[in-house]
Order: C-alpha cells, then structure tokens, then sequence
C-alpha cells in the first residue's frame, strides 16, 4: 500500500528515494550504501557533494557497525538515543555508507532517529539509510508531511506520513575525532545537557569544520530580519513570549523554547506563502534550545555564524 512502511522499505532496497519522518524534521531517505540512490539526493536537493549525510540507523549496536565510538561518544548515544543527536565519528564499514554518502571523509554521521515509524522503517530495511532534511538546498526543513511533499517529492518513490515533527530544529551535531568533542551544529539536545554527561565541548582553534553549514541556510524567500521589535511596512512580524500583541503569529505565545522550536520551520514557511517584503522575528534567548533556534534564524538573516 502506498505509503506503508513496507511500501518504503521495498522502495529503499530498489534504490529508491523516500520521505521520511523523523522527530527532528522530516528526511529524504536513500540506501546508504547505495551511490547512485544517493547521488539521486544530492541531485534532488541540489546540494553540493561536499556536504555529507547522516546515516540513520535503528540502534546502537547497528551504529557500532558503521562508526568507531570512543567512551565518550557511547555515553552519549546511551544516553540520547534514540533521539536528536548525531555523533560523526571515524567510519568503520565504507562500504554501508559509501564515500559520496560521507563525501569523501574518513569520518561518518550516525544517528538513531527518536521517531517509531523511522526506526521501524531503517530496522526493517536492515542497514543504515542516509537522510538529509527533505528540503531543496538552502530552504527551511519540512516538518509537515505536505511540506515535505511539496519540497522533495517530486523525486521521491515513496512518502511516509509520520505527523507534524515535534522537535522542529534538526539534531544537535557532535563532532568526536581525535579525542577532541565539537559541537558542529546545536540542536535539540543542548550543549548543557552535553557536557554534563561527558565534560566540556572543545572550543577555540579550527576543530572539525561541519562542510554542510553554508552562509545562508534554511532561508524562505523573503528576506529575514532577527531580533526585530516590531514590524516595518510589508514584513510579517513573528513573535515570542508575552507582550508580542503586534505580531501576526508567535512562535510561542509563553516563551517556551520547546514550543518555539516545533513552530519555527513552519512558521517560516507560512509566512512565506503571503509574499511579504520581509519576515521579522523578535528576539528569542539564547539559552538551551534557544542556541539552536538562534543558529537557525541567524543563518535564514544570511548571518555567517
Ligand atoms: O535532524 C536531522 O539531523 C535531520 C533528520 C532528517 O534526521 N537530518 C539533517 O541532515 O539535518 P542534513 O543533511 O540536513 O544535515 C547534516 C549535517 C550537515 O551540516 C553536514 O555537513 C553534517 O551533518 N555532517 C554529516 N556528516 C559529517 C561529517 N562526516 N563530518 C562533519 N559534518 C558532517
Ligand atoms: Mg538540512
């Protein structure tokens, strides 16, 4: 039946692309191990082939098959997994995630997606399966099935509906090479909850550069304002917290940083369909989730970060 998941796991092991959800954002899943499946992604996409994937895989010991874990990268995958975050770590097994899939690196992204449907999925289908965010390059994630649709479906052999994400920001990246822990891209697991597992994330020198984390990123059409008060002529004013009144909608009307993450991607991309001149969002702290939503806004505004 369209749609199942058996439906998807036999488009996957035909080479095929296929939406799928995930608690973060919705992917465009292929057979990692598969090059011309996942040359069919960077294509769909339009994304450059030096910006790698991550391989989603049901568990741990599945992961253990594909990446070199360290101490401190099994700590956190016992701890956050299944769930939003991915640890890049040395491959193990090339071929399960070929070289386009990694684009070229000795080192792999791995996570275990907190969404039943994509586990039962990636289970099923038995080994790891690459997903970028279903979005075409540069634009916002999906986080709605008929976002997704309408962003990548054209390419895809099958689509799962899995329901709106709840998370809404993509996963944390956690850089672990060379004994040294980066944060590549903050998340809904946050740096606090990081280092009170494993100790204090690297910062300072060049540490391991994220290839995938282009100037502008996650962007709608019309131009993105940040920390703006209120709205100027034409632009839609995206609020948060209380006393935002003016705003046409609020990313969290209580300034919950969990609620303003699952609206943010959405919100955007409402926002959008009305052609506005521009799209204002007030300020949003920048602590625990509020680095990850910040990140976001800031890369949307064309900020370098
Ligand atoms: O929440 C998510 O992670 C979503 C859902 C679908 O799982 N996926 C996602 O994938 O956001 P994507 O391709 O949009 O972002 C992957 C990020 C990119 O910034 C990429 O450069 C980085 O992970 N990445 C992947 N492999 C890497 C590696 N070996 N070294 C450094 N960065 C890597
Ligand atoms: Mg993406």
């Amino acid at each position: 039946m369209r749609g199942s998941d058996p439906a998807a796991v036999a488009a996957l092991k035909a080479g095929g692309l296929v939406i799928l959800p995930t608690e973060t954002v919705y992917g465009l899943a292929a057979d990692a191990g598969n090059p011309r499946a996942v040359a069919a992604i960077f294509e769909a996409k339009g994304r450059p082939r030096f910006n790698p994937l991550i391989a989603h895989v049901a568990d741990a010991v599945e992961a253990g098959r594909i990446a070199v874990f360290d101490d401190r990268a099994r700590a956190l995958a016992a701890a956050f997994w299944p769930g939003p975050l991915t640890i890049v770590a040395p491959v193990r097994d090339r071929e399960r995630v070929c070289d386009l899939a990694r684009a070229g690196l000795d080192s792999v992204a791995v996570r275990v997606p907190g969404h039943d449907r994509a586990r039962a999925v990636i289970a099923a289908f038995g080994g790891p399966v690459v997903a970028p965010s279903a979005n075409r390059s540069g634009r916002p994630s999906p986080t709605t099935y008929a976002d997704a649709v309408e962003e990548t479906g054209f390419a895809t052999a099958e689509a799962v509906d899995g329901g709106d994400c709840i998370v809404g920001v993509e996963s944390t990246v956690v850089s672990m090479l060379d004994g040294r822990v980066t944060l590549l891209r903050p998340g809904a697991v946050t740096r606090a909850e990081i280092e009170a597992l494993i100790g204090p994330i690297d910062t300072g020198g060049d540490g391991h550069r994220s290839p995938g984390r282009l100037a502008l990123h996650y962007a709608p059409d019309a131009p993105v304002r940040i920390e703006a008060m209120q709205a100027r002529d034409g632009e839609i004013l995206l609020g948060f917290g209380p006393g935002s009144g003016e705003a046409r909608w609020s990313l969290s009307p209580s300034g919950d940083l969990r609620e303003a993450a699952a609206n943010l991607f959405r919100r955007l991309r409402e926002a959008d369909r009305e052609r506005p001149t521009g799209i204002a969002v007030a300020p949003v702290p920048d602590q625990g989730l509020g680095e990850a939503i910040n990140d976001r806004l800031r890369r949307a505004a064309g900020f370098v970060g």
